[in-house]
């Protein structure tokens, strides 16, 4: 799932409309909770004019647990003498200049300004002088702009291309989320196989992806990119949520033939726990949320991966049906890396419409360091994936 996706006025009335039903319908019965908890001699029958406040009395020790590192409390991380080798990566179009330049000014302004860490730009069309210019006035780090090579960004030569239209059209009439576009299906193929391998990013170890029209609404004044190579992570991510299975009917199947062939790249003490409730028989559809990412590039461009990703694309998956970066990502984060190796980055606030990830710590809030509302985090929603993660051993 992405900006594409979430802009269809038609998918946002829908997830509106089931948002509205069951928050109400979650928030009814979490704030009496909380009612109760709160104020034990109140009473407790008329909720409704409570319904947007956050627990706030048990938010540490019910989510950050002991295991999890602060990376805010690390001092080795705000000096600025030393960099990781790492950059912000841009997958963008030209039509979408101001819409990035107002995600950059945020990062800028909120942390990037005190790092100046380059930026990638790609684009599977050549980006215009207006788009260079304006993108780079906005930062002092290093910008580079980059076209996405032809085979990175078409079709291999085993799909056939006569049944991917017919399985467009089809999954355009039962309306699947963008069940239609081609480019949509490119751009998620491109995610999930290639951007890492893309020339300009070669140099780099650690990137932070960065999508236009996304907000960061709390100061970060530590090094994110030094904090992934300190303690050795993998991945990073703030929000997390379910699939549509609609986009990702063989995905799971596929999946498990993989593991099949290649038990020798599964640790055991994997983090299957996350994407599976049954042991790895079905997906429960959790996914990192992947517009946002601050990861290792080399775990993508490392054998296990590489034969994954491949595996996937062989199937013909990413155009028979529609396969998002973010479930691809996500399930491969889970089957070749154990917990410690992902970090849930509670700190930075980060809205993608129609999701916020907001800290609900009351310091965060009480020291300006933050801006965004607590009260729609959506950590604790029904269709967020986080709190799984949070109980996950
Ligand atoms: C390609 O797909 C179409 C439609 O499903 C089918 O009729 C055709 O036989 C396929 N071609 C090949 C070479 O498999």
């Amino acid at each position: 799932m992405n900006k594409f996706l979430i802009r269809s006025p038609l998918y946002r009335c829908l997830i509106l409309t089931l948002i509205i039903a069951f928050t109400s319908l979650f928030y009814t019965r979490k704030s009496t909770v909380i009612y109760k908890n709160n104020f034990n001699n109140l009473d407790v029958s008329t909720p409704d004019s409570d319904i947007s406040t956050p627990d706030f009395n048990d938010p540490t020790s019910n989510f950050l647990k002991k295991e999890w590192i602060n990376p805010a409390k690390d001092i080795s991380l705000y000096q600025k003498t030393s960099r990781a080798n790492a950059a912000l990566v841009v997958l963008v179009r030209n039509s979408e200049l101001h819409d990035i330049r107002s995600s950059m000014r945020q990062l800028e302004d909120r942390w990037n300004k005190k790092f100046n860490y380059p930026y990638v730009f790609l684009n599977d069309k050549e980006f215009t002088e207006e788009f260079k210019i304006k993108t780079s006035a906005l930062t002092k780090g290093k910008t580079y702009y980059g076209l996405i090579p032809k085979e990175m960004w078409s079709y291999p030569d085993w799909i056939n291309q006569t049944r991917a239209a017919e399985e467009r059209r089809k999954m355009h009439e039962a309306q699947v989320i963008y069940g239609g576009s081609e480019s949509y299906r490119h751009m998620c193929r491109f995610n999930s196989g290639f951007f890492f391998l893309h020339p300009l990013l070669l140099q780099f170890d650690y990137y932070w992806r960065l999508e236009p029209q996304v907000q960061f609404m709390c100061d970060i004044d530590y090094d994110p990119f030094l904090f992934m190579q300190k303690n050795k992570l993998i991945y990073g991510f703030t929000i997390s949520l379910y699939e549509f299975q609609s986009t990702i009917p063989t995905l799971w199947k596929t999946v498990k033939n993989f593991i099949k062939e290649y038990p020798q790249f599964i640790p055991k003490d994997n983090i299957m726990n996350f994407i599976s409730d049954d042991g790895g028989k079905e997906y429960n559809l959790c996914h990192f949320w992947s517009n946002f990412e601050i990861a290792d590039l080399n775990f993508w461009r490392n054998t296990p991966y590489r034969e994954f990703f491949n595996y996937l694309d062989k199937s013909g998956g990413f155009f028979y049906e529609r396969w998002g970066d973010a479930p691809v990502h996500s399930i491969a984060i889970a089957l070749f890396n154990q917990k410690s190796k992902v970090h849930f980055f509670n700190d930075i606030a980060y809205m993608h419409e129609p999701y916020l990830h907001c800290p609900i710590q009351p310091e965060s809030h009480e020291t300006g360091r933050c801006h965004c509302n607590p009260n729609k985090n959506i950590d604790f929603d029904f269709y967020s994936c986080n709190q799984k993660w949070f109980e996950i051993k």
